[in-house]
């Protein structure tokens, strides 16, 4: 029967189709990791096709031999027992004798004797196949009752054959049919695995450390962090991709510089007018009617220079101050003072001083932005400062509650990010420049919530 063109192309085609279920279903069974997966990738085939050699090769050549050793020892076994059981009484020692040393098989005789009950053995215990061998060997030439005994002695065989006038006992050196290759073979394939397995770790561990210093400074350059470039190393591919890392970096950090200081330039240059318009505003006559408008403009333009103020605090990234030992307690007291004046109500808890190495301006800076956010979309504000102790042993903490809306977990990464703001009048760099001013210090800073069921800011300083 032929297969007609087109249902063979489906059948083909339905062989080569990647089946998704079963990659899935591989991909949950497979390790995880690069270095098992690569070690499981080299060995399994190594141990496969060894132990297919191992039972193509060595069980059909190995059965040969056992059938024959057993059958030439069961030959001997048989002719002796005949020629013995043939003798005089005069004439047996003397067969015995011939057959000990010309056989090599050690003979005694028991007259009178009988076979007793084979004593049981569990079937584990039997040396297959050599054993079942043996005994179809005997039960074939020996043509008389029998037993063999393999357990007594270790290196001996113990054959006893029931004659008519007693038992003859055989003691048969079990290197007759023990051949030692198989062992020989078993310890080269495991001990070929095993030395695979070590070459393959030693080498592997190196190329998976590369590719784990990689993606460990892509992900700390993805959340804003640059610890440098790195350094290329492993295979050319892995090096390949270190290099692009770096170059990538390079560009990255290029436009950034790019980019920012545009923004300082044109914050810096709009400074000016804003502040004449500011002067100009101030000197307009006022009458009922331009009032109002006036004021709003005003706050237009206070507005503005707010902003430019920020951006320019960004563009510069308070990267010109000098840490000194200062006071953080001094400075969290300045910055509330500072929200209580703009007509915050701020709870604050606190040690009496918390010296630290500090850029006060940009920690100021950094504390204003917190506290501003969280008057802006709260009522009650709470500020606590923490000195290190307990399990925070090394870390000062200032946390910033409020009882606002708070954000939502998922959103909290987001609002870091400059120029994100949920306000139309926001720059979106409050956050960005408090998490920049910490990071400078050495510390970290995390949104969460709040016990006062808005939102909490949590700063970590080193002490
Ligand atoms: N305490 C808070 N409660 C609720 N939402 C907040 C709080 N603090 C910040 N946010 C949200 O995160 C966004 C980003 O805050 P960020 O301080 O970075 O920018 P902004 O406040 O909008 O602008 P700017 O601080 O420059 O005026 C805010 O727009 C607001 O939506
Ligand atoms: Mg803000």
């Amino acid at each position: 029967m032929s297969v007609s063109r087109p249902a063979r192309a489906t059948w083909l085609a339905a062989l080569l189709r990647p089946d998704k279920s079963l990659a899935r279903r591989l991909s949950a069974v497979l390790p995880r990791g690069l270095l098992a997966r690569v070690l499981l990738i080299l060995l399994l085939p190594l141990v496969v096709l060894q132990g297919v050699a191992l039972q193509l090769f060595y069980g059909g050549h190995l059965d040969v031999i056992s059938r024959r050793l057993t059958s030439g020892l069961a030959g001997d076994v048989g002719f002796v027992s005949v020629m013995v059981e043939a003798a005089s009484p005069e004439t047996r020692p003397f067969v015995m004798r011939e057959a000990q040393w010309r056989l090599g098989l050690a003979l005694s005789f028991e007259p009178d004797a009988a076979l007793g009950p084979i004593p049981h053995r569990p079937a584990w215990m039997r040396l297959l196949p050599l054993e079942s061998d043996l005994r179809s060997a005997l039960s074939e030439r020996l043509a008389l009752p029998f037993d063999v005994d393999w357990h007594s002695d270790p290196n001996v065989i113990i054959i006893r054959a029931q004659l008519d006038d007693g038992v003859l006992t055989f003691e048969a050196s079990r290197r007759r049919l023990i051949t030692t290759t198989l062992y020989v073979f078993v310890i080269w394939l495991v001990g070929s695995a095993v030395l695979l397995a070590v070459v393959a770790v030693l080498f592997m561990k190196n190329q998976v450390r590369a590719i784990r210093r990689l993606a460990e400074a892509s992900e700390t350059f993805g959340l804003g962090r640059d610890n440098g470039p790195i350094k290329p190393e492993g295979a050319r591919e892995v090096r390949q991709a270190a290099v692009a890392f770096n170059a990538m970096r390079e560009r990255i950090l290029r436009f950034v510089n790019q980019r920012t200081e545009m923004l300082a330039g044109i914050s810096h240059d709009l400074r000016t007018p804003l502040t004449r318009m500011r002067l100009e505003l101030t000197m307009l006559p006022r009458t009922p009617e331009t009032e109002a408008d006036i004021a709003a403009l005003t706050q237009d333009v206070e507005e503005m220079e707010r902003m430019v103020e920020a951006y320019l605090a960004f563009a510069r990234g308070e990267g010109t101050e000098a840490a000194r030992s200062a006071d953080l307690v001094a400075i969290v007291s300045e910055a509330v003072a500072k929200a209580r004046r703009s007509g915050a109500t701020v709870e604050l808890e606190m040690p009496e001083a918390l010296p630290l190495r500090l850029r006060s301006d940009a920690m100021a800076r950094a504390l204003g932005n917190l506290l501003d956010n969280a008057r802006r979309h709260a009522r009650r504000i709470a500020v606590t400062v923490r000195p290190p102790a307990g399990a925070e042993r090394g870390w000062a903490e200032v946390l910033v509650d409020d009882d606002g809306p708070g954000i939502p977990a998922a959103q909290r990464a987001e609002a870091f990010k400059p120029f994100t703001s949920g306000s139309a009048t926001g720059t979106g760099l409050g956050l960005a420049i408090a998490r920049d001013v910490v990071r400078a210090h050495g510390g970290e800073i995390a949104l969460e919530e709040s016990p006062m069921g808005g939102l909490r800011a949590r700063m970590r300083l080193p002490v």
